[in-house]
C-alpha cells in the first residue's frame, strides 16, 4: 500500500529536505565540477517555495495556467479515461488545486492519496479539501489515515483499486531523457499492469516564449534562482555576494531543455566552510534543467518505459500537454 508514495517521496531528485551534511556535500561537489552546478532540489526552502508559488501566477509562466485550463476543460473526458475503481496517487502534492478538478470529475467511489512534503501545508489543504469535497476519502501515510480506514469499505477499495499516479506541473522535466524513462519505468512497477499515469508535460515551442517563461519581467524567477545562494549562505558557512551574480535562462536546443544559470559578474572568490571557490568573469553555476518534449518524443520515451499513450489533451498552440498513460 505505502510503496508508491514512499518510493517517490524519497527520490532524491524530487525532495529538497536533506540533512545539512548532505546539503554541504552536494554543494561542494557541484561547485568542484568544471561546469559548476547546484542541485535544483534545494530551491525549495520557505522563501523558495513562496517564490515558486509566485512564478506559477506569472503571465509569462504558461505551464501552470495551461495545465489548469486543460484539466478544467477536459475533466470529464479525463475521468472517463481513468475509469472506475481507480485510486489517484499524487506524490509531493502541494495545494491540490489541480487534484480537486480531477476529483470533482472522478467516478465513484472516489479516492485520493496525496503525499505531502510538509506537514503544515498538508493539514491545511486536507482540511480545505475535506470541507469542499465532503464525499471524497483522503488518505495520507503521514497522519496514518489508513489505520482509520482499515476496517472500512474504503480501505478495501483502495487495496483493490487500480492505481493512477497523478504527476502534474511538468515535474518530469527535471529529469533528462534517460532519467525520465527510469522514473516512468519505476512508476510502472508501482502502479502495476492495470494501473496508469496522468502526467503534465511541457512542450517545445519558440525560443522566446520558452526563455520569457524562465526570465520574467518582474524578476521573480531571478529571485528564485538567486535564493539558492542565499540558502547556501544561511544554511552553510558561505559568503556568496548575490549581487555579484545575475540570473540567466537559455534554451539548449540540442538537449531540448531550458537551463537556468547564475553568472558571475566579475572574477571573485567564495568561501564555503573551509573551502575556496574561484569564479571567472561570466563563469556560470548551472542550477536547473527543464526538459521540453514534443507529443511524439514524450510518447516514444513513455513507450520505452513500458507505457502506452491512451489519450492526451493539449491546447490549440500545443504549448503543454496532459498524457494519460497505461501499462503496455
Ligand atoms: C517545477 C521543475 C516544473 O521547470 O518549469 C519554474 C521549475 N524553475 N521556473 C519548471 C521552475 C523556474 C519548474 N518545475
Amino acid at each position: 500500500m505505502q510503496t508508491i508514495q514512499s518510493n517517490l517521496a524519497t527520490n532524491q531528485t524530487l525532495s529538497g529536505d536533506a540533512s545539512s551534511n548532505q546539503f554541504l556535500e552536494d554543494v561542494l561537489l557541484g561547485l568542484s565540477k568544471p561546469q559548476k552546478t547546484l542541485p535544483s532540489k534545494y530551491f525549495y526552502d520557505q522563501t523558495g517555495a513562496k517564490l515558486f508559488q509566485q512564478i506559477c501566477e506569472l503571465s509569462e509562466y504558461y505551464p501552470t495556467r495551461i495545465e489548469f485550463e486543460l484539466l478544467q476543460k477536459h475533466s470529464s473526458e479525463i475521468a472517463h479515461s481513468i475509469g472506475t475503481h481507480a485510486a489517484i496517487l499524487e506524490p509531493g502534492a502541494g495545494a491540490k488545486t489541480k487534484a480537486r478538478l480531477l476529483l470533482d470529475a472522478q467516478h465513484q467511489p472516489k479516492s485520493y492519496i496525496p503525499d505531502e512534503l510538509t506537514k503544515e501545508t498538508h493539514i491545511r489543504s486536507i482540511t480545505r479539501l475535506r470541507s469542499q469535497l465532503p464525499d471524497i476519502q483522503l488518505h495520507s501515510k503521514e497522519q496514518d489515515f489508513l489505520a482509520e480506514f482499515k476496517d472500512s469499505g474504503e480501505f478495501e477499495h483502495i487495496c483493490n483499486a487500480r492505481r493512477i499516479l497523478f504527476f502534474p506541473g511538468s515535474t518530469i522535466g527535471h529529469f533528462d531523457y534517460a532519467g525520465a524513462r527510469r522514473f516512468l519505468a519505476g512508476v510502472g512497477q508501482e502502479v502495476g499492469r492495470d494501473g496508469g499515469c496522468l502526467i503534465g508535460v511541457d512542450l517545445v515551442k519558440d525560443r522566446n516564449s520558452l526563455i520569457e517563461a524562465y526570465n520574467d519581467n518582474q524578476g521573480i524567477t531571478a529571485s528564485f534562482n538567486k535564493n539558492l545562494l542565499n540558502r547556501v549562505n544561511k544554511d552553510l558557512a558561505a559568503d556568496f555576494v548575490t549581487d555579484n551574480f545575475f540570473h540567466q535562462a537559455i534554451f539548449n536546443e540540442n538537449e531540448s531543455r531550458v537551463e537556468m544559470h547564475l553568472v558571475s559578474l566579475k572574477p571573485q572568490q567564495v568561501t564555503i566552510e573551509d573551502r575556496q571557490f574561484s569564479f571567472r568573469r561570466m563563469e556560470s553555476i548551472h542550477t536547473e534543467n527543464s526538459y521540453k518534449y514534443s507529443i511524439e518524443s514524450f510518447t516514444g520515451m513513455a513507450r520505452q518505459a513500458g507505457f502506452a499513450r491512451k489519450a492526451y489533451w493539449t491546447d490549440a498552440q500545443q504549448w503543454f500537454a496532459i498524457f494519460y498513460l497505461v501499462g503496455i
